[in-house]
């Protein structure tokens, strides 16, 4: 039977801390399947098929899947008989929250198991929510996510007309 995990969350956008525990967690699993919470009470940046199309196009592997879910992460990790929940930790700050939820999902559904991994150091205090507020502020994002998402980012402020006037300098 093949290995397999579940690597949820927002990935709003995708960044290169998710990308680094991508390559971990496929050195454990036969699958990973990335799946992504459609949450219509918490506002996106991207849509759900704008954050699977990002995420489609950074990891072109055979190994990874990448998945929308809604309700409970353990009855989507049954279905997908995934026996493991991927996290990544980052800072001690992150550890209560996911500490909190992996009780939860193990109260829950006690088949399946929360693995925490640490990202590469780099990426120990990068955040979708961070990304995304350094670019619409005009500060470099560089090495922080893939470059189609920082081109799709690009795209995205322009459309909702928040370039500020640093960055449209830059283009011009
Ligand atoms: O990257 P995020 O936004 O912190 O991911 C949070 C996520 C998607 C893992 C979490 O909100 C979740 O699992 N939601 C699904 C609903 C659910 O199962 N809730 C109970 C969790 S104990």
């Amino acid at each position: 039977m093949k290995r397999r995990a579940i690597y949820p969350g927002s990935f709003d956008p995708v960044t290169n801390g998710h990308l680094d525990l991508i390559d971990r967690a496929v050195k454990l699993f036969d699958e990973v399947i990335v799946a992504i919470l459609r949450n219509p009470s918490k506002s996106a940046l991207f849509t759900v098929e704008e954050r699977i199309e990002m995420l489609r196009a950074v990891v072109p592997r055979p190994q990874v899947k990448i998945d929308a879910f809604d309700g409970l992460l353990v009855e989507y990790a049954r279905e997908k008989r995934a026996t493991a929940i991927i996290r990544g930790i980052r800072a001690v700050s992150d550890y209560e929250y996911e500490l909190q939820m992996a009780l939860m999902n193990r109260r829950l559904h006690p088949e399946v198991e929360t693995i925490f991994m640490l990202p590469a150091e780099p990426y120990s205090y990068l955040s979708s929510k961070l990304v995304k507020e350094v670019f619409s502020l005009g500060g470099s994002i560089a090495g922080l996510v893939p470059e189609v998402v920082e081109q799709r980012l690009l795209e995205k402020y322009k459309s909702l007309n928040q370039i500020p006037q640093a960055r449209t300098n830059d283009d011009d």
